[in-house]
């Protein structure tokens, strides 16, 4: 696949999850009186305000292109569309936390003020709240799907939300600010943070389309390497983006003393690094029965990406 075809292609991927999206959250129901409701209604606009928002929706384009990749028919599988929509949901949730002041202290998120900046903490922390919680009920009620693979799916997106996934990778984060870590403590730690909602999107996809134990262990190995070239691509933005371009604040994590693949091995260490993940990335997708392009297109529009 060019690149010009797998833009397209990402973009239908994008438009499609963005219209599954646009109907995630739901309405705060007429059973309320009048007090409650107006409170309610706020709550389900800040959730909208996290999630209905111009993210790059990578991580719902991995569900996807991974089940395409075990069997090119399964994209089509309505199941996908409840899958990507709860691993976006679990990511806005993330980011909306992340940025509180507790934590990353950040005004500016997809090119706009951040969750408590445009309501109020207490708001910011409620609407995440709402999006973690909405996203499980989803997916335990994903229609077309047999109750074994549901259930699967709902203790993959668990397991790499929780204090052994991004939850956990977040506490080292905060804990690791205004020190320097080394490069193992680091790669666990973004393991944890960034890599475990990715390999968590490749193996929904995966599951769903019906992989075996062997397609799933390979499309790990894809997935942990393409969850740290993200994050290195990621440092590197920090580092030499802008902050009109990246829609939120470039600079940020030297600002905030973070220890990051460029503070430990340069800009030009970073780099060399990523390629080196991709490359193994790539390796990992030999061999599949279905369609791999979108997953090989993801894999280099993650480390080449400009935002
Ligand atoms: C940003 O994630 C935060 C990290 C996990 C490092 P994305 O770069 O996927 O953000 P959006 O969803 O496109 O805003
Ligand atoms: C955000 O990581 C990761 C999660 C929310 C899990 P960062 O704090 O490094 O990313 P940005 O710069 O705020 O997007
Ligand atoms: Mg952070
Ligand atoms: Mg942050």
């Amino acid at each position: 696949m060019n690149s010009t075809d797998f833009e397209a292609r990402l973009s239908t991927l994008q438009a499609r999850c963005n219209r599954a999206l646009a109907m995630a959250l739901g309405e705060p129901g007429s059973e309320f009186n009048s007090t409650a409701a107006p409170l309610l209604k706020r709550l389900f606009q800040a959730g909208d305000y996290a999630l209905n928002t111009p993210g790059k929706r990578i991580r719902p384009a991995l569900v996807y292109a991974a089940a395409a990749a075990v069997d090119a028919q399964a994209i089509h599988h309505p199941a996908l569309d409840g899958a990507a929509c709860a691993v976006e949901m679990v990511h806005a949730y993330s980011l909306t936390h992340d940025d509180l002041p507790s934590m990353d202290d950040d005004d500016l998120r997809r090119g706009r003020p951040t969750l408590h900046k445009a309501f109020d903490e207490a708001t910011a922390i409620l609407a995440g709240d709402a999006l973690q919680a909405r996203a499980f009920e989803l997916l335990a009620n994903l229609g077309k799907l047999d109750a074994a693979r549901c259930s699967r799916l709902v203790a993959i997106l668990a397991a790499a939300s929780g204090p052994r996934g991004m939850v956990g990778g977040q506490a080292i984060d905060i804990d690791a600010t205004d020190q320097t870590i080394g490069m193992e403590s680091l790669q666990a730690m973004h393991a944890l943070k960034t890599g475990a909602l990715i390999r968590a999107s490749v193996a929904m996809g995966a599951t769903v389309a019906g992989a075996d134990e062997r397609e799933l262990s390979q499309l790990d190995l894809y997935a942990h390497n393409i969850g740290l070239a993200f994050q290195i691509r990621d440092d590197v933005l920090n580092a030499t983006g802008d902050t009109d371009d990246l829609g939120k604040r470039a600079g940020s994590d030297a600002a905030h003393n973070k220890s990051t693949y460029v503070s430990l091995l340069g800009v030009a260490g970073a780099r060399a690094k990523s390629a080196e993940l991709l490359a193994e990335s790539m390796a990992a997708l030999s061999g599949f029965p279905g369609q791999t392009g979108l997953l090989l297109g993801l894999a280099r529009y993650i480390v080449d990406r400009t935002k």
